[in-house]
């Protein structure tokens, strides 16, 4: 394909190009890159859990108030994602990572998946942590179990976990009646499981959710390897760019001199990878099928 005039190239062989001579490449990772093995996205199609937006369930405040509904959304999503497999775009980038030494990928994604693909651990952040690490919700507790694999991960939650619903038309009675009463808890909390450690507080699965902080020593890993150099080339693959601190590493790396390669199936509302430019890479499409194409591993 020949290249946009103004916009970014859609040039795979000039992408390769460009990648052969880079030596620090940096990658932004979202759900979309796990859309292709068979699990939901967060916002539009499948970010709905049982009618409730998986945004507004991935809060310390939404635990708070129905701790038994949010651990049935992350039971459901450990089970998803357990019987999923990597997808190609996961192959790719961990094969890259073996070639390449400069190649750190940052991730928002918590299933597992580029683990699974044998993504090198030290080339691979897990910005928003991980579904299959569980630690206490008592602030004061330090207890932390990591990669626990159990399915399900606690007696209390194990019927069968749903897939997400249809979505109902917003203006039914049903859901009119939902807002004004909403439902009582559905686990009741001394059923849940607690923290063998101090023994007071609720378990929880170990993500980050939006109000918390990121893991401040991971942070200052990320910021030391881009304070490292320049930054030749930054792939932000199948996100939407607008969960911070996450989508600020694409400011970063341009302010690093980078040119930005955006991989998504859509081309529009690309978030904080917006205003590419001429330098830059738009391929829309699916990120199973553009890596390994573009990457040429
Ligand atoms: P989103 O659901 O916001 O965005 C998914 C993106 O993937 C969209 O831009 C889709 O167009 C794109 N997409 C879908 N299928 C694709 C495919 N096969 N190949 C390429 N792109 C595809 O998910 P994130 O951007 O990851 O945070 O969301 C960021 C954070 O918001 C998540 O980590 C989570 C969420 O709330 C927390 O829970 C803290």
């Amino acid at each position: 394909m020949m290249s946009n005039h103004f916009g970014p190239s859609t040039d795979p062989a000039l992408f390769r190009s460009v990648l052969q001579s880079s030596k620090r490449l940096l990658a932004l990772c979202g759900a979309g890159l796990s859309a292709a093995s068979g699990l939901d996205t967060f916002r539009g199609a499948g970010g709905l859990w049982k009618h409730h937006s998986a945004v507004a369930l991935a809060t310390p405040q939404a635990f708070e108030r129905d701790p038994g509904l949010v651990w049935q959304f992350y039971s459901c999503r450990r089970h998803k994602a357990l019987n999923v497999e990597p997808n190609a775009g996961h192959f790719a980038l961990a094969e890259l990572a073996r070639r390449m030494e400069g190649f750190y990928c940052l991730t928002q994604n918590v299933d597992g998946l580029h683990q699974r693909a044998n993504h090198p651990a030290s080339q691979l952040k897990l910005l928003h942590g991980h579904l299959f690490n569980i630690q206490c919700f008592n602030p004061s507790c330090d207890y932390v179990e990591l990669n626990n694999l159990e399915d399900p991960f606690h007696h209390s939650l194990d019927s069968p976990p749903s897939a997400p619903a249809t979505p109902s038309p917003k203006n039914t009675i049903a859901a009119r009646a939902a807002l004004i009463n909403p439902p009582t808890p559905t686990i009741p909390r001394e059923s849940l499981p607690h923290c063998p450690q101090c023994g007071i507080g609720l378990l929880r699965p170990g993500v980050v959710w939006f109000g918390e902080e990121l893991d401040q020593k991971m942070l200052d890993e990320v910021e030391a390897w881009i304070e490292q150099g320049s930054i030749d080339l930054m792939l932000v693959i199948g996100t939407t760019a607008v969960v911070h601190p996450a989508a600020a590493y694409v400011g970063r790396a341009r302010g690093k001199g980078a040119r930005i390669a955006v991989i998504n199936v859509e081309g529009a509302d690309l978030g904080a990878a917006g205003g590419l430019g001429e330098r830059d890479f738009l391929f829309e499409g699916g990120a199973e099928k553009i890596l390994p194409e573009i990457l040429g591993v």
